[in-house]
């Protein structure tokens, strides 16, 4: 799919953005804090996605602005759509996304319509952060394939937040126990599909990551992933999600049941998982030097794109926001081979640090604006 026209006003510092994307490659360039990464973040929201660099929604409105509003139009196999988010300064204006006119309650919607995938800076912390970066991860990609899973998730989140609360409640007074056992239920229905969902993309994705990295490594170091599981084991999986799968998390449950309201907090199941990356058979995590964590993010988002792109006969949207810069030749050659048939936004302060053959359409901003667009050759570079 490729965004055919992007208008952004009042989002953050940027003020009158409105441009004709280039099919292939949009080069955003401009010194630090102009703005290059909101303009990749104003369209990123617009596929229903939390903002890739964590902003909260309350500031996506200018300091000092009153509203604003980002209007994108997306072309796939099918059809051409128009997604418009608008907001304004506090809780009295509510926020109204449109799709294709029509009025949506969230952003679930625009999930289906507008696939893109952000390649940033802080993707190394998948490889270094804590175990909640890793299942986020898995779980936003697992979702993007299969949208199902995203409800499977917020229910989870909704059954283990009622649960903790219940474990401090029982801690305190005593009762309650009996409830426990009916949130254990239902936790454990939900955390068995999210198990196995979860299980069944790390071997997805594990396949492509440990081709790709040898490719980018020289052929010389393997990378693996494991999913780890504090209900299952793997042999587990062998068995196909049923009942028994939703049992045998409900007992482990029950088994720490005891500890949990000692402690007042939940400690097995799906939100106690890891998921384990391995380069030659040790921890990244633990023993992966700077430059192998940053290949190895790298090649889990490109494995993300390749795992999308056999699915789906629309290609994802490509954000590489202050990456390609940073990567030698070789890492940066082997980026542009795979994302080539798709469409791609790429900051850089500095466009001369980007493989000659990266070649598209160029948006200068400064201070929010789009300060050299000018229609034909002048704006592109050949
Ligand atoms: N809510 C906001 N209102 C106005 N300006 C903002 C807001 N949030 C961030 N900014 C401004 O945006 C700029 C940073 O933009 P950014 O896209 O991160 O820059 P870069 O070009 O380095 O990627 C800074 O000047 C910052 O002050
Ligand atoms: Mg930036």
């Amino acid at each position: 799919m490729i965004v055919t026209y992007a208008d952004i006003d009042g989002f953050k510092n940027l003020s009158g953005v409105s441009f004709a994307p280039d099919p292939k490659y949009n080069i955003i360039v401009g010194p630090n804090a102009q703005g290059k990464t909101n303009l990749l973040e104003a369209m990123w929201i617009l596929s229903g996605c939390r903002s890739f660099r964590g902003s909260k929604e309350k500031d996506y409105v200018c300091l000092g602005g009153e509203r604003m509003s980002a209007k994108i139009r997306i072309r796939d196999s099918v059809r051409e759509q128009k997604i418009e988010f608008e907001m304004g300064r506090g809780n009295s204006s509510p926020k109204n996304i449109t799709l294709n006119g029509v009025r949506q309650k969230g952003t679930r919607a625009l999930f289906d319509v507008f696939k893109c995938i952000a390649f940033i800076p802080d993707d190394v912390d998948i490889i270094k952060g804590s175990p909640e970066k890793r299942r986020n991860f898995i779980d936003m990609a697992a979702s993007q394939l299969n949208p199902v899973f995203v409800s499977h998730i917020t229910k989870n989140n909704a059954v283990m937040n009622q649960r903790n609360a219940l474990l401090k409640t029982i801690m305190q007074r005593g009762q309650g126990s009996d409830i426990l056992e009916i949130w254990d239920r239902q936790a454990a229905e939900e955390g068995a599909v999210i198990s196995y969902m979860r299980h069944e993309y790390v071997a997805k994705i594990n396949e492509i990551c440990g081709r790709l990295y040898k490719t980018i490594s020289g052929g010389s170091e393997v990378l693996d992933l494991e999913y780890r599981s504090n209900v299952y084991k793997p042999e587990d999986f062998d068995v196909p999600l049923g009942k028994e799968a939703a049992d045998q998390y409900f007992r482990k449950l029950r088994e720490t049941a005891e500890y949990d309201i000692r402690t007042g907090s939940t400690h097995c199941g799906v939100n106690r998982d890891e998921i384990v990356i391995r380069i030659n058979g040790v921890s990244a995590r633990d023993f992966g030097s700077q430059g192998q964590i940053k290949s190895a993010a790298l090649v889990m988002k490109l494995a993300q794109a390749e795992i999308y792109m056999k699915k789906s006969k629309d290609a994802p949207v490509v954000f590489l926001d202050d990456v390609m810069g940073e990567l030698d030749e070789n890492r940066q050659r082997f980026v542009f081979d795979m994302i080539k048939d798709m469409q791609v936004f790429l900051t850089t302060p500095n466009e001369n640090a980007l493989l000659p053959e990266i070649k598209g359409k160029i948006l200068r901003i400064s201070g929010g604006r789009i300060s050299d667009e000018t229609s034909g050759i002048s704006a592109y570079r050949e």
